[in-house]
């Protein structure tokens, strides 16, 4: 097969058709809606939807999604007590993957051809798998969830034990909107390959949240605040910045495979966030992250990325470092099985090539003479 192209990390590949996202002139659409057009005019719940089912729901359509929500948040007690045991060191995301994969033998919908009703419970159990594990990490009972709040207010209802504010809450839900979807990104990829070979979609979303831990993928908000969170002041953050890019060093949240000029998505929370450091009297922090981003964009021109303004608004709002990634995952699902249920309806398993690069024509030794 000498006539492939070899493309190291697939870049410029394209490895499938999506009718769920693309990256148009710089700018991200959902089902064709741009996603400042969502952020500005619907909820997590409505553009989960429109993920999932296709279109934006009616008000009939989005009161019986979130109903339907609701009924599927309560986690079986054995999830819960498979997560008790876990020690306290083991990441958050981990605890997810194993949380998740725990739920898939308690799946209450039944039918297996029934997709999209899955996608919806997987959702819901989800937020309450990751507040249990915080509830449980702070020697705290999990508690129940209360029917009625968003997907965003509901995971910090569950996991803080009180409801946030407004302000937060909105915030929060504004994240989850831009970290649904991204077209064939690394672990929406994953979850892909796992369906294409009619496998099932706990397994996928399991794929999907190994893949979307990596620092270089959705582990970046935390690592992002991680490296902002070392600096009291601007001018120490300039020469850390000033001495990481003489070093060559890696800048989380900072760069993407597919927007070389800018990230839409973080211009859009960036602004809201530069709005919440005002209003949180906070601003010390918007001073530390242009003292990152400034030299980045001007000197290096890579562009900060929707983790990078994502990991100082989850701070600012006060939400611990180990809830980053596991929020991104209670949005991204919506997603991973957005693409799952497209491919399963138009399968072909995945299975590319590669160059071999070892040793031809070894002979087998005795096993005394190895
Ligand atoms: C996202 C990412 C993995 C994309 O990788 P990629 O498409 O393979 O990009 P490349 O590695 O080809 O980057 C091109 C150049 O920009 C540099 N670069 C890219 N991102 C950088 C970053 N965050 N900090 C410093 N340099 C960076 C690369 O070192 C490379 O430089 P070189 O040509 O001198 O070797 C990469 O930008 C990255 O690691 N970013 C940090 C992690 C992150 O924020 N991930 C979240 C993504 S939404």
């Amino acid at each position: 097969m000498s006539d492939t192209t070899f493309s190291p990390g697939l870049a410029g590949v394209i490895a499938g058709e999506t009718a769920i996202a693309c990256v148009d002139q710089g700018k991200l659409l959902y089902r064709g809606y741009a996603i400042a057009d969502l952020a500005e005019n619907t909820t997590f719940e409505e553009t989960a939807h429109l993920l999932l089912f296709g279109n934006l729901p009616n008000q009939a359509d989005l009161d019986a999604f979130k109903k339907k929500l609701d009924s599927y948040r309560p986690l079986p007690k054995a999830l819960v007590d498979t997560l008790r045991p876990i020690p306290k060191d083991v990441p958050m995301m981990d605890v997810l993957r194993t949380g998740v994969s725990m739920a898939g033998h308690f799946d209450p919908v039944k039918d297996p051809d029934a997709l999209q009703e899955r996608a919806v419970w997987l959702t819901a159990q989800i937020g309450g798998i990751i507040a249990a594990r915080f509830r449980l990490l702070n020697d705290q009972e999990p508690i129940e969830p209360k029917a009625g709040l968003s997907h965003a207010a509901q995971v910090l209802y569950q996991a803080q034990g009180e409801e946030p504010d407004e302000l937060s809450a909105k915030l929060l839900d504004l994240t989850l909107i831009l970290y649904a979807e991204h077209d064939f990104n690394a672990s929406t990829f994953t979850a892909r390959v796992i369906c294409s070979t009619m496998s099932d979609m706990v397994s996928a979303i399991v794929g999907g949240i190994g893949a979307l831990k990596g620092p270089l993928h959705g582990g970046a908000n935390e690592a992002a605040m991680e490296m902002l969170e070392q600096f009291k002041t601007a001018d120490e953050a300039k020469a850390w910045i000033a001495d990481a890019l003489a070093n060559k060093g890696k800048i989380m949240g900072f760069g993407h495979r597919v927007y070389k000029n800018g990230d839409h998505r973080a211009t859009i929370l960036e602004r809201e966030l530069r709005k919440l450091a005002k209003q949180k009297g906070q601003e010390q922090w918007m001073d530390i992250y242009d003292a990152i981003k400034d030299p980045m964009v001007n000197d290096k021109k890579i562009y900060p990325n929707v983790d990078y303004p994502c990991g100082l608004t989850y701070y600012i709002l006060g939400l611990p470092l180990d809830l980053y990634t596991p929020l991104f995952v209670a949005s991204r699902v919506t997603g991973w099985a957005a693409h799952f249920i497209e491919q399963a309806g138009d399968n072909r398993i995945y299975r590319p090539l590669s160059i071999y690069t070892g040793a031809k024509d070894t002979l087998v030794p005795a096993i005394e003479n190895r």
